[in-house]
């Protein structure tokens, strides 16, 4: 049996406009699902020309969708308050359509503390959402589920248990017996707020599946920041990766029928870690103006550089991505010539076709460029594929020799109509 069922997810470091692609894409869906990742993710979405941010709810929800967050997404609770508030003011009611797993696990105050903690030793450059503390208790077994945290008895309980351990540690932040009123409070109140959404995800899916609905897996963050396959130890906390979706709902991976990767026309990352494409200035700022790229969940500077289809074979590979969607090609206007990385040279006599695990070799490697004449027609508003200039064909037909995969839709704008379906 055939399932309609599709994971979109991002194919650099994050970023790459997954916002954008799961909306439009989601327009005849019935679900739309996170999987992994919390409100470290900030996925923009332009409708009619207002801006909308979402952070941890899935792009669905604009649509009016049912949308699903699974087991795999750690969910500050305060986080999910504001933005479904959010939402409200703009008329986006989530009632009946936002469910949330009983086995999502809970991001509390000290994890955002601890985040803060270790990034004083550790510079990676987080969010500082919590994140990372919130999968290390998942992981070490000190978790607090949804489940957990709607009894109130069992939270207490399983609070005054993290609290001695991380005391010594947490203590440096203020008073542990305030923090411990403080997140009961919060607790009484966000409880019965979440309870309406908490359920059984994993059945509700794999029911809708069954039945032969169209599902959306939408991931947060890209394949070089998984945890497994990005730039460790500069990643996240979690696998955006497509094998993340079975892990972060408990679909079984042969009921996901296919991945979509999205793909930036160039590359960014925000925050630390290696990225070997980088540019220098003042290109770099050039391409931050006309891409706008500043973090849409901590306002960062994003760091650019040229499109890099080691990193992008790296993410089909691991995903097994048949389809690229190529987004933000609008923003090199006036950049020539284009430069693609195809190959790293390490040291001075060995080229690297694969992405390298080691951190060393990571942070050392030289780009091996191709370069391609850029363009200056404005190519915002063109609609159909044969109407783009030579020179931007040549850019994409570049892209899709290098990386080895299709590119079936282009994005040359923030706004759903401002596609090319090729
Ligand atoms: P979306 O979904 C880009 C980065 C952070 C940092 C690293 C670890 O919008 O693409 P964390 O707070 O997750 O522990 O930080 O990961 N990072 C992202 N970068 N886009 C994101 O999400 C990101 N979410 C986390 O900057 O380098
Ligand atoms: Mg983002």
């Amino acid at each position: 049996m055939k399932f309609n069922t599709m994971t979109i997810l991002g194919t650099q470091w994050g970023d790459e406009g997954k916002g954008k692609v799961v909306h439009f894409l989601s327009r005849d869906a019935d679900y739309i699902v996170r999987y992994q990742g919390g409100n470290n993710a900030g996925h923009t979405i332009v409708i009619n020309g207002s801006e909308h941010i979402l952070h941890l709810i899935p792009s669905g929800i604009l649509e009016r969708k049912r949308c699903v967050i699974g087991n795999g997404v750690v969910v500050d609770p305060a986080a999910l308050y504001d933005e479904v508030a959010l939402l409200r003011r703009k008329r986006f009611d989530v009632r009946g359509r936002l469910f949330i797993s009983e086995r999502a696990h809970v991001i509390l105050p000290y994890h955002k503390f601890l985040d803060a903690v270790k990034e004083s030793s550790q510079k990676i450059g987080t969010t500082q959402k919590g994140i990372g503390p919130c999968y290390g208790d998942k992981y070490s077994r000190s978790g607090i589920r949804m489940c957990d945290y709607l009894e109130r008895d069992t939270f207490a309980e399983l609070i005054d248990r993290n609290l001695a351990e991380k005391g010594p540690v947490i203590e440096r932040f203020g008073d542990l017996a305030a923090l411990r009123r403080r997140m009961l409070a919060e607790r009484d109140r966000y409880a019965r707020f979440l309870q309406p959404f908490v359920c059984d995800t994993t059945r509700l899916l794999i029911g809708a599946i069954e039945q032969g609905k169209k599902v959306i897996f939408e991931s947060a963050q890209g394949t070089l920041l998984d945890v497994d396959f990005g730039t460790y130890p500069y990643v996240t906390s979690s696998n955006p990766i497509t094998g993340g979706v079975s892990v972060g709902t408990g679909v079984p991976p042969w009921y996901i029928a296919k991945t979509v990767g999205i793909v930036k026309a160039y590359t960014t990352r925000v925050g630390e870690g290696p990225f070997p494409t980088e540019l220098a200035s003042p290109l770099q700022e050039q391409l931050r103006e006309a891409g706008r790229e500043f973090g849409a969940t901590t306002g960062r500077p994003r760091r650019c550089g040229w499109f890099d289809a080691v990193v992008v074979r790296h993410s089909i590979r691991v995903n097994g991505i048949t389809e690229l969607v190529l987004t933000k090609l609008d923003c090199l206007r006036g950049i020539s010539p284009l430069k693609l990385c195809v190959a790293y040279r390490y040291g001075s006599h060995t080229t690297l076709t694969d992405f390298p695990a080691s951190r060393k070799v990571q942070r050392t490697v030289q780009p091996v460029y191709i370069e391609t004449p850029g363009f200056t027609e404005q190519i915002r508003g063109i609609t159909r594929y044969r109407d783009l200039p030579a020179s931007i064909k040549r850019y994409i037909t570049l892209i899709e020799k290098h990386c080895g995969a299709r590119i079936t839709v282009i994005s040359l704008g923030r706004d759903r109509n401002e596609t090319i379906f090729k």
